[in-house]
């Protein structure tokens, strides 16, 4: 039996774009006026040419109702990861910011880099609601800290050179197609969490980096002309009373549109904000931190490639392989009282060719969660793991791993809830293999349930 990992959510190397980078870095490093300043130290936030092109791209892709997105909003990153460690280092400090707030279920590598910047005893999960996450809950974490914080103020003093800005409380998700749950936050849950973010000083960072393989879930319309929803910073620029600093920040990463192994993306927040982070240490010694890639991503945004190698190779492999798991899921796991975890979906709209409106439903990103039935009939969670590696050669993640580490509530709400579930991944694995690891799935649950009578 062939093993098959559905933890695994990184696009399948056939995917990568190896020819087109292979064309690109020839066309950059035969060039000497390009070749020469690729491979050299590049300015702190990249080159400014390279920022107004995804500048360009970013408003023909979001259409921002605020306004183009310019490029003093835009900084080049070595991805989003890259972009979380640099915002955490420049606009936090364990000592003054409060809380870190993360959705949970949470996108779970995303937490070393809080731990590492200190914030181990500060991590505080907020559940998942059906449009999102849950604004009551986060409201109510928000009043007790403020209430501890009103009689003990201690007013930490930071040297005024070094820290212009600090926030007192992040709050991290992946608002659209979310990692690992797939939801797309609400436009409402989104506005209110501005408004949050606005009245007790948040900093929203958004891991944006699966908006662009979105597609709708009617296959009889094209993903081309969609709307997508807008971001959090596009709602912070939108509505009345705007900081200058602002409260939220788009991490955007290459990872799933070109290749992971480039380490390149950028960030959109307001242009005080982008310059600050220009100054992150690791940036300050050399510059940007991924200049050469940055050229080769500059020559596909530039010449079209990155657009068709998205809108026509990734987004219908994807889209196949997500009805073909879907279908399956439908046909192997639901007899078995297993369902997929949708939320509330989000209705866009989708723009034919003669200009026409349809409504439908968002779908894309790389991942699904499915939920299993919670009746004593249903075996235990860590059995269908175990099952599952021994002897289906089929890796499933325990659900439990997407809880916020160092949050024991959290810990205690994913055996409630998510633990009894898991995330599935088509990016990785072929339409073939993701119906091969369902049925396998099936037989595991099957084979379970037989022992435990
Ligand atoms: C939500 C989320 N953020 C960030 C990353 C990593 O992005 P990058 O490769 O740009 O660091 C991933 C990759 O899986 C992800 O799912």
């Amino acid at each position: 039996m062939e093993p098959i990992d559905l933890l695994i959510g990184r696009p399948s190397p056939r995917l990568q774009a190896a020819e087109k980078l292979a064309a690109a870095s020839q066309i950059i490093l035969s060039q000497p006026e390009k070749s020469d300043c690729a491979l050299t130290y590049g300015p702190d936030h990249g080159e400014d040419e390279i920022r107004e092109h995804v500048a360009t791209w970013l408003s023909q892709k979001y259409r921002p109702s605020s306004g183009p997105v310019t490029r003093e909003r835009t900084i080049i990153t070595n991805g989003a990861s890259g972009g979380l460690a640099a915002i955490l280092q420049k606009f936090t400090d364990p000592l003054y910011t409060r809380r870190i707030f993360l959705v949970d279920p949470t996108y779970f590598l995303a937490a070393p880099s809080f731990f590492d910047a200190g914030f181990g005893q500060k991590m505080q999960g907020i559940p998942e609601d059906n449009e999102g996450i849950s604004i009551e809950f986060l409201q109510l974490r928000l009043d007790e800290e403020e209430s501890k914080h009103a009689s003990t103020e201690i007013g930490v003093k930071l040297p005024d050179h070094e820290y212009k800005k600090l926030y007192k409380y992040v709050l991290y998700m992946v608002p659209t197609l979310s990692n690992p749950s797939g939801k797309v936050m609400s436009l409402h849950h989104r506005k209110v969490l501005v408004e949050l973010a606005r009245k007790f000083d948040i900093l929203l960072i958004a891991d944006d980096v699966y908006d662009f393989l979105a597609w709708p879930t009617d296959n009889n319309l094209s993903h081309k002309g969609l709307d997508l929803p807008p971001r959090l910073i596009d709602l912070d620029r939108q509505m009345p009373g705007t900081s200058e600093w602002g409260n939220a920040v788009s991490n955007g990463s290459f990872s799933k549109l070109v290749a992971p192994g480039l380490r390149v993306g950028w960030c959109e927040a307001m242009p005080r904000f982008i310059y600050a982070i220009s100054s992150y240490g690791p940036t300050s010694s050399g510059g940007c931190q991924s200049q050469y890639t940055s050229f080769l991503i500059d020559h596909m945004l530039v010449s079209g490639i990155l657009e068709q190698h998205v809108n026509d190779v990734l987004i219908p492999i994807y889209r196949k392989r997500y009805n073909a798991l879907v279908k399956a899921i439908k046909t192997y796991l639901y007899p078995l009282g297993i369902k997929i975890s949708t939320g509330v979906p989000y209705e866009i709209a989708v723009k034919d060719e003669e200009g026409n409106y349809t409504q439908t439903m968002l779908a894309g990103g790389f991942f699904l969660y499915i939920e299993y039935p919670t009746d004593d009939t249903f075996p235990e969670v860590m059995d269908i793991v175990r099952l599952g590696k021994n002897e289906y050669a089929l890796d499933i993640a325990p659900g439990v791993i997407f809880a916020v580490q160092g949050d024991p509530e959290s810990l205690k709400r994913a055996e409630m809830t998510y633990k009894r579930g898991t995330r599935l991944c088509w990016a990785w694995n072929e339409e073939e293999v993701l119906v091969d690891a369902v049925q396998r799935f099936a037989k595991i649950i099957h084979q379970a349930k037989e022992s435990i009578r």
